[in-house]
């Protein structure tokens, strides 16, 4: 199980601190969440905390992007340092095109899907893709609770994948815990987001670990 905790959930007074505990701990990827106010009625930050972040860690950086028109800011992630970058479905018109660049920038391309999307929109896609980030919670804010019917969405992604033969990482973001990450793991899920259940645990360190061994 790949594991990419939400650094959205860190103290971002002591950013540099988080990010070290992040990289010291067993977390395969750090999870950046990008909110612009427009695509999700939130904002989180830009560029420059992006850029410390790279600075202050050695693990993969996987970007979530919950931003209208992703298209004029592909490479701009990419200069900071993202090395998997995932655009929502619902914000993308031309989603073959924004994937081809994605890739031909040299980083590798997800798709986010948020709880209310079938999976059957995928199906023309799906082999272009490195990653298919199902939404568990609607996008916008950590702390969220978890939506059951998610379990259902992860086994029929992973019929999908199958069927195509494609080689995709399933990744769930929203409400993950020891209990929705096991039902995840069981029902095919390779990655899972965590915020609020790492940092908010009295060793996230641990915490991470314990997700690590589902
Ligand atoms: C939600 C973000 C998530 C968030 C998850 O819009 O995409 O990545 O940080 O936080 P938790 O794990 O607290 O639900
Ligand atoms: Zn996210």
């Amino acid at each position: 199980m790949i594991i990419s905790p939400s650094v959205l959930s860190c103290d971002f007074g002591n950013i540099e601190r988080d990010t070290k505990m992040l990289d010291a701990s067993q977390a395969d990827w750090l999870h950046v969440d990008i909110m612009d106010g427009v695509f999700v009625p939130n904002i989180s930050f830009g560029f420059p905390v992006l850029e410390a972040i790279r600075k202050s860690s050695a693990k993969i950086l996987d970007v979530h992007l919950m931003i209208a028109n992703p298209d004029q800011y592909l490479e701009a992630f990419k200069k900071s340092g993202a090395d998997y970058l995932t655009v929502h479905y619902e914000a993308c018109t031309h989603l073959n095109r924004t994937i081809a660049k994605i890739k031909e920038l040299g980083m590798k391309a997800g798709v986010a899907l948020n709880p209310h999307t079938p999976i059957s929109v995928l199906e023309e896609i799906i082999p272009m893709l490195d990653l298919v980030l199902l939404m568990s919670v609607n996008p916008g804010f950590g702390g969220q609770s978890f939506i059951p019917a998610t379990i259902n969405k992860v086994k029929k992604l992973k019929e999908l994948i199958d069927s195509t033969q494609s080689n995709v990482i399933i990744e769930v973001d929203g409400g993950v815990n020891l209990l929705t990450g096991k039902q995840l793991a069981d029902a095919g899920a390779n990655a899972l987001v965590a915020g609020n259940f790492v940092f908010n645990s009295a060793n996230p360190a641990q915490t991470i670990a314990d997700l690590k061994a589902l």
